[in-house]
């Protein structure tokens, strides 16, 4: 499609509706003259067919299976980069320099501690309270100890903001496990990498050394980058949305936190392992069973890790995550049950004309919990594993969304279906 776009005829009349020409990807419409000059919206149940903004981020091919971020293939940077190049990568558009990742680290390490007061904030949750709530929690509540920072239209502030944001989210999440253990929480050290020293943070006790596995770190820093970014998903859409009213940075990576612990977005992780441990240990719950369940529309079960809104094609993460199972799981020695019964699952769900025929592949979420599993970390951690993964991601389209002159206030419109003007009755005649 050129930028003459499209015409839509109206009864007697006809719009122009401009064309908006995609680098690569779906060619988008203009229908912003729809409504004042028709009176006339659209409806578009989950903004399945609605562009919400024009990036220069991400790009998703759904049906290719195909993954990229400022043009790069994950598959390359999972290989090849450091989780903070890709996070740089996201923010600034290019890869860093030797020089601009030193610096990137370097800046890392000076905003990794928290304010000691968040202590007594940590303190105050209750033990079994979830890493999700706390995480979202802590986020917004560290913003008030940086409030000269706010002014989104400050590009000094918001890179302040994004490096502390960046710096700290590992040792917030460290300390919202620890609280779940009740063991002390271990301070940041600032000689070890990015990855290492929130493995340090989760896993060391005061009371011994404690060595980060360079297996296990390799792994985390290949599952952070396989989370990075994802274009205008759920929790993404939700901090630009937030981030349009021009609250602050924190205030809207808070937000997107809360959309992303749904289980049909970041926490299918933890819902993968559940379902897979009820199939692994119930006698009465089996593969066939399950499918049975997914296949059934007066059940709400669904078979979590598979589908996809974008991808109607094997999701890139999920198949490198698939092969990096069995690696991550060899390198440390360990076995997984549930290895075996994911594996199963997805062999009768793709072979299965249910799942075939509405192209439901496994997403990124149906192997990233087994490896999470074996690296150690608890099931309730996941979706907060998620959440770092993303943090970049978040931060990039909110920088991108207060750069763009065409941001203006998210406020969709609605079609109204209620009642029309009633008569009012006073209360002691109701
Ligand atoms: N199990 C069984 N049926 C499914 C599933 C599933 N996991 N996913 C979709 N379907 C069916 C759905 O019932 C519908 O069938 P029909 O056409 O007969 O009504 C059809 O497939 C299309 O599904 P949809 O709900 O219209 O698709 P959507 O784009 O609105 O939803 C999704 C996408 C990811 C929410 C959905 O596939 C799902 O609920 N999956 C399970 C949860 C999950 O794994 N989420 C992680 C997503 S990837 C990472 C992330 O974003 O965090």
């Amino acid at each position: 499609m050129d930028e003459r776009g499209a015409t839509l005829q109206i009864g007697e009349n006809s719009l122009d509706l401009p064309g908006i020409k995609a680098n690569v990807g779906n060619d988008g419409l203009n229908i912003s003259k729809l409504r004042p000059n028709h009176g006339i919206v659209t409806y578009d149940p989950g903004f399945a067919n609605t562009a919400s903004t024009r990036s220069t981020i991400t790009y998703v091919d759904g049906n290719a299976g195909l993954l990229t971020h400022r043009g790069y293939p994950i598959e390359e940077l999972a290989n090849s980069c450091s989780f903070l190049e890709v996070a740089y990568l996201l923010l600034y558009g290019d890869l860093p320099t030797k020089r601009q990742l030193e610096a990137w680290q370097a800046s890392m390490q000076r905003h990794s501690l928290l304010n000691e007061e968040m202590k007594r904030f940590f303190d105050a949750f209750p033990k079994r309270a979830h890493p999700m709530a706390i995480l979202s929690s802590a986020t917004n509540a560290i913003s008030t100890f940086y409030e000269e920072y706010h002014n989104p239209n400050d590009e000094e502030s918001v890179i302040e903001s994004a490096q502390r944001l960046l710096a700290k989210m590992p040792t917030i999440a460290a300390f919202a496990y620890k609280k779940s253990t009740g063991f002390p929480y271990i301070y940041p050290r600032n000689d070890l990498r990015y990855v290492e020293n929130f493995l340090h943070m989760m896993f060391a006790l005061p009371t011994e050394e404690y060595h980060v596995d360079p297996v296990i770190a390799k792994a985390l820093n290949v599952l952070l980058i396989l989370h990075a970014d994802h274009g205008q998903n759920c929790s993404t859409a939700t901090v630009r949305f937030v981030g349009s009213s021009q609250a602050n940075l924190f205030a809207s990576v808070a937000a997107g936190m809360n959309a992303l612990w749904g289980p049909l977005h970041g926490g299918a992780n933890q819902a993968v392992i559940e379902m897979l441990s009820n199939i692994a240990n119930d006698p009465n719950a089996t593969t066939e069973s399950a499918i049975a369940r997914a296949k059934d529309k007066n059940d709400d079960f669904r078979l979590m890790g598979f589908g996809h809104r974008v991808y109607k094609n094997y999701d890139p993460r999920a198949r490198i995550l698939k092969k990096f199972a069995d690696d991550v799981l060899d390198r440390v020695k360990g076995d997984d049950p549930l290895l075996k019964v994911a594996e199963e699952l997805e062999y009768a769900a793709l072979n299965d004309e249910y799942f075939s025929s509405r192209n439901l592949y496994p997403n990124v979420d149906f192997y990233s919990g087994i490896i999470f599993r074996a690296l150690g970390f608890p099931v309730r951690m996941f979706t907060v594993l998620f959440a770092i993964g993303r943090l970049p991601g978040w931060i990039a389209n909110w920088k991108e969304m207060t750069e763009d002159p065409d941001t203006r206030i998210a406020r969709p419109r609605q079609i109204y279906l209620g009642e029309t003007t009633r008569e009012f009755i006073p209360l002691h005649k109701r």
